[in-house]
């Protein structure tokens, strides 16, 4: 197994991670050094992206990269690094039952109301990251003001990675759910996170860029902010006018104005907006 390590100038820390995880979507470990960040990617010789095409990727914020192999006891370090996620209640209920958990299988039940088990070593999503914790938080909100589960409707993941939004919208009563990416390992592995779960969803294959989109009265979308902006292109483009409610993540914390302003032009209004260090989500409805 291999780590490849990228250091980049903080200031254009983001912006390549941003890049990175469109090649490494399973994942990107992050190390703070001051006014540097390193930003390891980990694979078997063959599976790690190409070093033009990361170097690419980073452009001029790259200072320097370095590859390490690394020790046998590697599997149990990299557990190590995938702790559980547990998200609320917050403020004096903190010490009520948890809302929501996303844990690797190795970790024992949370005990949380809603419980999702993801296996880190597949698509990306294993909820650690701040786009998916924020569609997250975002989704139980939702939740809480969509009145009884049996009324909830039907829900499009839209570039659904490990499947970790779709299960835990599953799970919280959304029905029929359907989760779309483009990377048929995100369809196989949240076809596979869904049946780990008990989960009945539907996963296929779909390009957001070259095919129409699926309708859906709500629809997640974590992608980055091109992505986010061709999906609200086409809302324009379709006689069937586009979801209800929109939660829309995987934006930086300067692009979420411009992001709101495009889904405002198809009739979807900013009802809340959550951000964690540089990055922010958007919960958008008609
Ligand atoms: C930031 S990840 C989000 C994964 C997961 N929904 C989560 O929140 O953890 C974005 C996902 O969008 C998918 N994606 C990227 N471009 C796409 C496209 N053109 N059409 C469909 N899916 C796409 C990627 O394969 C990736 O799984």
């Amino acid at each position: 197994m291999i780590r490849l390590a990228l250091r980049v100038d903080r200031a254009h820390a983001e912006i390549a991670l941003a890049e990175l995880l469109e090649l490494a979507p399973s994942g990107v470990e992050e190390v703070d050094h001051g006014d540097v960040v390193e930003y390891a990617v980990y694979g078997a010789p063959g599976e790690l992206p190409s070093l033009p095409d990361v170097e690419a990727a980073v452009g001029d914020a790259l200072v320097a990269v370095s590859t390490t192999e690394l020790p046998d006891d590697w599997s149990e370090r990299w557990k190590e690094f995938h702790r559980p996620l547990v998200i609320g209640p917050a403020g004096p209920e903190r010490d009520a039952r948890p809302q929501l958990a996303v844990r690797p299988p190795w970790e024992p039940p949370i005990g949380a109301a809603t419980e999702v088990v993801i296996d880190p070593a597949q698509a990306f999503g294993t909820g650690a990251h701040a786009t998916t914790r924020l569609c997250l938080e975002l989704l139980l909100e939702l939740a809480g003001a969509a009145g009884p589960p049996a009324a909830r409707g039907s829900l499009l993941d839209l570039g659904c990675g490990s499947g970790v939004l779709a299960i835990a919208a599953a799970e919280l009563g959304w029905d029929p759910v359907l989760a779309v990416d483009h990377d048929p390992l995100s369809v196989a592995a949240t076809r596979a996170n869904a049946a780990v779960n008990g989960v009945v969803l539907q996963a296929r294959r779909g390009d957001l860029r070259h095919e129409p989109v699926p309708f859906a009265p709500t629809v997640l979308a974590n992608l980055l902010r091109p992505l986010l902006l061709d999906y609200a292109d086409a809302l324009g483009a379709r006689a069937q006018g586009g979801p209800d409610t929109l939660i829309a993540s995987g934006l930086l914390v300067h692009e979420a104005d411009e992001v709101a302003a495009a889904f405002r032009r198809h009739g979807l209004r900013e009802q809340a907006r959550r951000e964690r260090g540089e990055w922010a989500a958007l919960l958008l409805s008609r």
